[in-house]
């Protein structure tokens, strides 16, 4: 069993200010996956501040629209489900497909479970071991980019399955890469798939996300989350954006345009990512400590992971205006000799 401790996250500028110091904005902040272009809400009506939020049936019409599944819930954020469902299974053999979002580790281990962090190939070994009882994908994952089709998750859906066993999906990244969503497959028994509001429509502060699983596991997590558990104003908001096609689709473009803008610029610098998302960008390296204070000292907040053997730097997409500003500070940071990246 891997032992983790209280993860840290991207998007904590003020802890890189407090370690680096200058003020907010002077900082380049790349540190999380969140879409810089965020989606342009119309001021929130005045009833929907003053209404006791009921469960929205439209926020539920247009989630089910947009991600083509019937059987959904909408949560405060996927982070309610990762926190929610340690605590619906006795204790039992968890495998967690690494380097993967810190959360899934650390809320299964504090729920006593038994953890380990293991790599895609080593998956149907313990399928055929029936060494685990839940395995955890990130798919596409954060931090690694890496991609696992949706034939090969269904085979070790079905392994599981058979044994009373879960695949939980965290199709928190799958906005910009869909192909190998499971939402379609969604109500197969064992099968938890959690999607994301905030990243892809650039909305993390509403706390939005959904979860797809079995009609009864559905049932036993709302009632589990009792009444008022999403805001009004997030349940407006997100049936606004989850709605509007032509956003999405001009959203879709922005990011890949950026995400060859970043791999050129990295690239260029010496950081060529091994792994990369519209959203994310993954640079493995053994010196990844160093050389996220020598970026911190150049005012790039990027996001640092070290994982048990996986050590890395994660770049987030950086918006137009701090473009160039980017660029130069990457290359000043980068010039200093003792740099071995
Ligand atoms: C892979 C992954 N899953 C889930 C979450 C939680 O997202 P939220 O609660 O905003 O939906 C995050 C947040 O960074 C994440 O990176």
């Amino acid at each position: 069993m891997d032992a983790v401790n209280q993860p840290l996250h991207g998007g904590d500028l003020q802890r890189a200010v407090a370690l680096y110091g200058g003020d907010l904005t002077d900082w380049i902040d790349c540190s999380s996956g969140i879409a810089p272009w965020a989606y342009p809400l119309p001021a929130v009506p005045d009833d929907v501040w003053q209404r006791l939020p009921d469960q929205d049936d439209a926020l539920l019409k247009a989630a089910q629209n947009y991600y083509g599944c019937d059987q959904l819930l909408p949560l405060a954020g996927s982070q309610v489900a990762i926190a929610l469902l340690p605590k619906l299974r006795a204790p039992c053999r968890i495998a967690i497909i690494s380097p993967a979002y810190a959360e899934h580790h650390w809320q299964w281990q504090q729920a006593g479970h038994q953890v380990s962090a293991i790599s895609s190939e080593q998956v149907d070994k313990c399928l055929e071991n029936s060494s685990i009882d839940v395995l955890i994908v990130v798919n596409p994952n954060n931090p690694s980019g890496e991609q696992i089709s949706a034939t090969t998750l269904l085979a070790w859906h079905a392994s599981l399955a058979k044994r009373g066993g879960w695949l939980v999906v965290d199709e928190a990244f799958a906005d910009c890469c869909p192909e190998n969503t499971l939402l379609p497959q969604a109500g197969l028994s064992g099968l938890i798939i959690l999607r994301s509001i905030g990243k892809f429509f650039g909305l993390a502060g509403i706390r939005l996300g959904f979860i797809a699983c079995e009609k009864p596991l559905l049932a036993e997590i709302k009632q589990a989350l009792g009444p008022w558990h999403i805001s009004g104003p997030a349940q407006w908001a997100g049936q606004i954006a989850l709605s509007d096609k032509a956003w999405q689709a001009a959203q879709q473009q922005r990011l890949l345009a950026n995400q060859e803008w970043m791999i050129a610029i990295l690239s260029e610098a010496g950081l060529a990512p091994s792994g990369s998302l519209p959203l994310l960008h993954w640079c493995p390296t053994p010196n990844a400590k160093a050389l996220h204070s020598q970026l911190a000292k150049h005012k790039i907040w990027c996001r640092l992971f070290q994982q048990n053997n996986h050590q890395g730097l994660r770049f987030g997409p950086v918006a137009e205006h701090q473009q160039a500003l980017f660029k130069t500070r990457l290359w000043a940071a980068l010039s200093n000799p003792t740099m071995v990246l």
